[in-house]
């Protein structure tokens, strides 16, 4: 009996040492330790033993299960430690490595342009303030001296949201509303998107971009209008940059003019960058009108100002070189990448 118990003990032994998963060990429990596994059965054929022998046998089975059970533990464990070794060794981090850097965007051309316009002003004390997009058609037309079927209107067709209110046409509008606040000496600037019934081509978007400047004082004179625009104009495309100012009509401005700047490409003599005109038209500009200062509630004897507005998307296209203005708004990487 002793050497029947010896055997199996051994068997079971050899398999476990040879098991390599938790699964093959559990096989070797169910065929030895189990209800029906060849340990238990011994106990179960006691009753053929000599009655004398029993508690011997008994014994010696149970001494012979605790052992393989110890080294079935020792097995399991020893195969967890393995498993976990492996799995640290996989999942090592090098700390030392460098991180992967998420990849930067990048500003916008219209953006670049926009922050290169409100440095240049708040260099010279301008403070930047912003409008609504949804405007009355007070602010937008009637207070800049573009009553109901003024001519003006045709040229800004744009959204109507109600018969008062629009889409605003132009960021002319902030005017207004900042004159009305009354708060004296105003010096702004107001950049802004805009919204006009055009269809898109290569010039026209049905919504860009504006910037207006606005000056009211007690003694501003068309000289500084000049000199402001002057500086503006030499900070934005070098210092070789010369002005001239064409006379021009906008109903909020008298006088009013265009303001044009050499051509920073070829310096004035006429190239293909300038349509071999030496000039690029810039902005609009104007000594505000006495009767726009009147309906924003303000004194013309007593002040006076001026005021331009520049396209923004019109000096992104030029200090790019770029000339379809829809690949602002197309969102193609190949095109922003580039700036
Ligand atoms: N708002 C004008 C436009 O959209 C541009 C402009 C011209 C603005 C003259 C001004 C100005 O403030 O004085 O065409």
């Amino acid at each position: 009996m002793q050497n029947r118990i010896q055997e199996i003990k051994e068997k079971a032994m050899a398999l476990i040492d040879q098991a390599q998963s938790p699964e093959k060990i559990q096989e070797a429990r169910v065929r030895f330790l189990g209800k029906k596994g060849e340990l238990t059965a011994l106990l179960k054929g006691m009753k053929d033993v000599d009655p004398e022998m029993r508690p011997k046998v008994g014994a010696w089975v149970n001494e012979a299960r605790a052992e393989i059970e110890k080294r079935m533990e020792q097995a399991g464990e020893q195969m967890k430690a393995e498993l976990l070794k492996k799995r640290l060794e996989a999942e090592k981090i090098d700390v030392t490595l460098p991180a992967k850097r998420p990849e930067h965007g990048h500003l916008h051309p219209n953006e670049i342009a926009l922050r290169e316009v409100e440095r240049i002003f708040t260099g010279l004390g301008y403070e930047v303030v912003s409008g609504p997009e949804v405007e009355y058609d007070e602010y937008n037309f009637e207070k800049l001296n573009i009553p109901k079927g003024h001519p003006a209107r045709d040229e800004q067709d744009t959204f109507y949201i109600n018969s008062n209110i629009v889409l605003r046409t132009q960021t002319s509008s902030v005017q207004a509303r900042i004159m009305e606040q009354g708060k004296l000496p105003i010096r702004i600037i107001s950049p802004g998107r805009v919204f006009r019934s055009d269809a898109v081509d290569a010039t026209h978007s049905p919504s860009f971009h504006q910037i207006e400047g606005l000056l009211i004082d007690k003694k501003s004179s068309f000289a500084d209008l000049k000199g402001t625009l002057e500086i503006f104009a030499k900070e934005l495309f070098g210092e070789d940059t010369k002005t001239k100012f064409r006379p021009h009509h906008f109903p909020f401005t008298e006088p009013s003019a265009e303001m044009d700047v050499s051509c920073f490409k070829c310096g004035g003599k006429g190239c293909r960058f300038c349509k071999g005109e030496g000039w690029i038209e810039i902005l609009g500009c104007g000594m505000v009108h006495p009767h726009v200062l009147e309906m924003c509630g303000l004194d013309p004897k007593q002040y006076t100002g001026f005021a331009f507005g520049v396209g923004l998307e019109r000096i992104a296209l030029l200090k790019y070189e770029i000339d379809d203005m829809r690949l602002l708004y197309e969102n193609d990487l190949r095109f922003l990448e580039q700036f």
